[in-house]
């Protein structure tokens, strides 16, 4: 059998689980209205119908201080539960049980219905770092009606039929604010001793406990250890979870890491790939040492050989997958049947998933853009007509392209003009910290194996060719490259393209400045890589923070980095030119210049431009061509599959 520990069966309660990996709770902004819709119901089922042992839905809001974003689900009202009913039944249908998760925010919330300031209510009125509130402290009325919102939510959530409910104790939010002395400087019995700063989650457990039947499942969620200055440390949450195991009430302690205060902690939140794989089992170690209940364990785990490795060395009794999930729905499935190397592996990017729901977009997934869209992309209908098709460019868009198309029944050839496929991607994963990112190639170069494509590599497409090999259609995905240097007031300096550094094609000097115009993970990777080359680095972005454009998660973890590594920073900095010793900028609201003095090299991130010549040679071809990814506009590979895959649905 593959994977024996990871398929075995566990009881979680009264709940017998058919095994070990977990969906675990992530907001998805696919509800509507607060409601359970076919959206979100399809998400779902399709990760039953991967083979997952147990899904906990996304963090419900349960009471009015908290039910404030159109983005959460809304358990403090009976109208959530026909949906909740739906969304079970269907993943019923694959024998995967359904557990909510309630989740109140406490300080940690920033929008409201209209756009003004809610008020926000924590233990006492302690600010945070990144919400940026003086919350309102507690009334004890309050505390009670908060409690109750708990109990009821959880009725609620039984009345659906769901087998569980969590209570989600982690990440800075309000059951953290009580529980941290640092937040938490009440004088009345829910603050001060140990005991005081555990009773609201005592409270909330017992009434839950009252308000569901024995059947229900019930858990807590945890940080082993929030990770951030000021916060919850593992020695704490093991008392915690020691009392608690105690107490009897619970059935499971799910681990993870992070907290909502402090940007710090806020990463840890969704690590990115900058952070180890499987970091926070160690936690999950240390709490299993102090109880008897089944400790789960997420964070940073994508692959079954490290779920199956966390489950033999004892580390947690179940794994918990979230953005490998997204990325892939169907790994228990493919894990289970000896088809590992099939698994498109998450690579940690933090874009389509986190990325759009931070912003309040159904997630998704950069490679795997039917994630969130499963109603829009119900099952891809095979060719009417299977066709002849030829693909331009082995970059993401026509990779994607390419194996779509394959997988409808297309005759598909990939022609490349490099020696490798991949694209941009070849010079995206030679970033410090991001060798994960190539990934992306590897599973889609193993996509095209299975979709039987014939690839073809160190081919220079041009129009003689194409029409010499007469394709019944033609998908260009031909990419994007930077523009020419700029000449003008820059003739005595030495400017060099960005890309020419991440290649190693570029020579540059021990003083450098970077003039990014597109405030991206390319001059953030440029300046690491000089910082630790020992040359002094000045990044100049045309943006009020360097990496504006790219996930705020991964841009502040790569801040820090470069902070540490002395790389000075330049916000709101246009380039105007240069001479042999000095860069010019102009301040982009001011209009004064910035000047930087001292400069051997000015290293250019600027703007790109399509590869629309083999487009415009083809002018008036008479047969079925589409242009796809950043041949059409330069953009990221989220656009670049995504495209790829419309083309390759609809020829
Ligand atoms: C250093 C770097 C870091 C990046 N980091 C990220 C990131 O973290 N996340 C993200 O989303 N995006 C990132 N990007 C951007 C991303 O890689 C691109 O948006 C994406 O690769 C575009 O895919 P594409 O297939 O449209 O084009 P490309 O990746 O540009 O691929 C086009 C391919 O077409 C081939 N080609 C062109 N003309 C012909 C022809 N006539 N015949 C045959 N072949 C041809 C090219 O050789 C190339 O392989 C990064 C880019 C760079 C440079
Ligand atoms: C888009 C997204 C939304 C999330 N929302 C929640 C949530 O509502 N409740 C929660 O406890 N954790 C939430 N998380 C954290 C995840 O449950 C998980 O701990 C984290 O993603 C690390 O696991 P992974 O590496 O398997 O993705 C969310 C994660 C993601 C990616
Ligand atoms: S968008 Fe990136 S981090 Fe998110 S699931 Fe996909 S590969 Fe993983």
């Amino acid at each position: 059998m593959n994977f024996p520990n990871l398929f075995k069966p566990i009881a979680l309660g009264p709940l017998e689980i058919r095994n070990r990996l977990f969906n675990p709770p992530h907001g998805t902004s696919l509800g509507a209205r607060g409601e359970v819709g076919e959206d979100l119901i399809a998400y779902h089922a399709a990760r039953a119908k991967g083979g997952v042992g147990l899904i906990v839905l996304e963090g419900m809001a349960l009471h009015e201080t908290h039910a404030f974003s159109s983005g959460y689900l809304l358990a403090n009202r009976d109208e959530i539960i026909p949906g909740l009913k739906r969304l079970k039944e269907a993943c019923a249908r694959y024998g995967t049980p359904v557990f909510g998760q309630l989740f109140h925010a406490g300080r940690s919330i920033r929008t409201s219905h209209d756009g003004s300031r809610p008020r926000v209510y924590s233990a006492s009125d302690t600010p945070d770092e990144r919400y940026r509130v003086v919350p309102v402290p507690m009334s004890k009325a309050l505390i009670a009606d908060i409690v109750r919102g708990y109990a009821d939510a959880a009725r609620r959530l039984e009345e659906a039929g769901l087998e569980g409910v969590e209570i989600l104790a982690s990440m800075g939010y309000l059951v953290c604010q009580f529980l941290n002395p640092a937040i938490n400087r009440r004088t009345d019995e829910y603050g001060g001793s140990f005991e005081n700063r555990l009773r609201l989650l005592r409270e909330i457990i017992a009434a839950v406990r009252r308000s569901t039947s024995r059947r229900m499942v019930l858990g807590i969620r945890i940080c082993g250890d929030e990770m951030t200055e000021g916060g919850l440390d593992l020695a704490t949450m093991t008392d915690v979870c020691r009392a608690l195991d105690g107490d009897g009430a619970l059935d499971y302690v799910s681990v993870i890491a992070g907290s909502s205060a402090t940007p710090g902690g806020w990463i840890h939140v969704f690590p990115p790939m900058a952070i180890p794989h499987g970091y926070v089992a160690p936690h999950a170690t240390a709490i299993k040492q102090v109880v008897a209940m089944p400790v789960l364990v997420a964070g940073r785990i994508n692959q079954p050989q490290m779920a199956e490795a966390v489950l033999v060395k004892g580390e947690a009794d179940m794994v918990g997958m979230v953005r490998a999930l997204i990325s892939d729905p169907e790994l228990p499935n493919k894990a289970r049947a000896g088809r590992a190397d099939d698994i498109r592996a998450c690579v940690g990017c933090n874009q389509a998933c986190v990325g759009h729901r931070l912003a309040m977009f159904g997630i998704s997934c950069i490679q795997n853009p039917v994630t969130g869209r499963e109603v829009r992309y119900a099952a891809s209908a095979p060719a009417e007509t299977p066709r002849t098709v030829l693909v331009v460019g082995g970059g993401p868009a026509g990779m994607k392209a390419a194996v779509t198309a394959a997988e409808r029944g297309h005759k598909v050839t990939l022609v490349e003009r490099g020696r490798r496929l991949g694209g941009q991607v070849l010079l995206a994963e030679k970033l410090p910290g991001r060798s994960e990112f190539g990934g992306v190639v590897t599973n889609l170069m193993r996509e095209l194996e299975l979709a039987g494509v014939a690839v073809e590599t160190g081919i220079d497409a041009d129009r003689r060719f194409i029409e010499e090999r007469a394709p019944e259609a033609v998908i260009l995905a031909t990419g994007a490259a930077p523009r020419a240097l700029p000449k003008d007031h820059a003739e005595e300096a030495q400017l060099v393209q960005a890309w020419a550094v991440v290649s190693g094609e570029a020579n540059v000097g021990a003083s450098v400045v970077i003039a990014d115009w597109a405030c991206d993970w390319v001059a953030l990777g440029v300046a690491e890589m000089l910082a630790r080359k020992g040359c002094r680095v000045r990044l100049a972005s045309g943006g009020s923070v360097p990496g504006e454009q790219i996930q705020a998660i991964v841009r502040d973890q790569w801040i820090g980095d470069l902070h540490k590594l002395g790389v000075e920073m330049i916000p709101y900095a246009r380039f105007f030119g240069a001479d042999g010793e000095t860069a010019f900028f102009q301040h982009m609201t001011s209009g004064e210049p910035i000047l930087c003095e001292s400069v051997d090299t000015v290293v250019i991130n600027g703007p790109l431009q399509a590869n629309r010549h083999l487009e415009e040679t083809l002018a008036g071809f008479p047969r079925s061509m589409r242009v796809v990814g950043d041949a059409a506009q330069p953009r990221t590979v989220e656009e670049a599959i995504l495209e790829g895959y419309e083309a390759g649905r609809e020829i």
